[in-house]
């Protein structure tokens, strides 16, 4: 994916509050969705559901169609990393599963967008190992999205997009370092900007480069979405073309918000909450912008 050329769509407030609405959208689906995740469910029952929520939202599916994908969501489970599709799997007692949806609402013609994702255990067993790795990518993601917050208390000064993929390996090192257990973090796939369209620029890349890249503003929206594995991070797409597996069969999980820049921080717009529990670990709380 190369959308790092573009340039960065800048949303005004009343056009955040259109992608507000698409986030809620997708807060719902993932509500639907985690109400029903358990041993004995397909994936595509979990697809008829996603969809559901969507028409019942009064929004349309970005994910259905793109490039020709066939279904509402994408449901990875176990050593799929993302683009996993929904069919008639069974999950199990024990499996590891990735959800990730989206919607867009229109206005005036233009569509708003949102995308996130969840990863959670189907039923009561939990290894050690996927409850680590779960933890440690959710965290990931929010340390991000804190990171993000505190350079925007700061009015946004200096602030540079890398400042996302050094939390994300941050909170993988220092996990690492604690347990012994080194996570693997996906490289091919990355975040995006998303506004109009479901993947625009920048990319949002989950690791250090040396170059810090393009500079922070209020107004850009980023879909933030570290994959994470518990092997190696080295990953190949089967033959469906579009699931992608862990070449070592570990197992991997995915988290994912829709993000926008505020004047003096950050609105987690697919969180219901706008990211305040998330956020408050770090000592951070959301700054929405006002009707
Ligand atoms: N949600 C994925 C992403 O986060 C995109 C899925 S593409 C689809 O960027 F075709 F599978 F929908
Ligand atoms: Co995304």
């Amino acid at each position: 994916r190369m959308f790092g050329r573009d340039k960065i769509q800048i949303k005004t407030p009343a056009q955040i509050r259109h992608m507000r609405q698409a986030g809620l959208v997708v807060a719902d689906i993932h509500d639907a969705l985690k109400a029903a995740i358990a041993p004995g469910v397909t994936t595509a029952q979990l697809d008829e559901l996603s969809a559901r929520a969507i028409e019942k939202g009064k929004a349309k599916s970005n994910f259905l169609g793109y490039y020709g994908y066939p279904a509402t969501v994408c449901t990875s489970v176990n050593e799929e990393i993302v683009h996993g599709i929904p069919g008639q799997r069974v999950l199990q007692d024990g499996d590891l599963l990735s959800c990730d949806c989206g919607a867009y609402v229109e206005a005036d013609g233009v569509q708003w967008h949102g995308d996130a994702a969840f990863t959670a255990v189907v039923g009561n067993y939990a290894s050690e190992t996927d409850k680590y790795l779960d933890r440690t990518t959710e965290r990931a993601l929010w340390a991000a999205i804190a990171a993000l917050a505190e350079a925007g208390a700061s009015g946004w000064k200096d602030a540079r997009i890398n400042l996302i993929g050094d939390a994300v390996e941050s909170v993988v090192f220092d996990a690492a370092q604690e347990t012994g257990h080194e996570l693997g973090i996906v490289e091919e796939y990355v975040g995006h900007g998303i506004g109009t369209k479901m993947h625009m620029a920048p990319d949002v890349l989950n690791y250090s480069v040396s170059s810090k890249g393009v500079k922070l503003q209020p107004g850009m929206v980023l879909a933030i979405e570290p994959m994470i594995t518990a092997g190696r991070a080295s990953n190949e797409t089967l033959d469906d073309e579009w699931t992608v597996v862990t070449r070592d069969g570990s197992r991997a999980a995915h988290w994912e918000h829709t993000v926008a820049l505020t004047p003096k921080g950050v609105w987690v717009l697919t969180a219901r909450d706008g990211g305040a529990a998330g956020l408050e670990p770090f000592g951070f709380a959301p700054t929405p912008l006002s009707a």
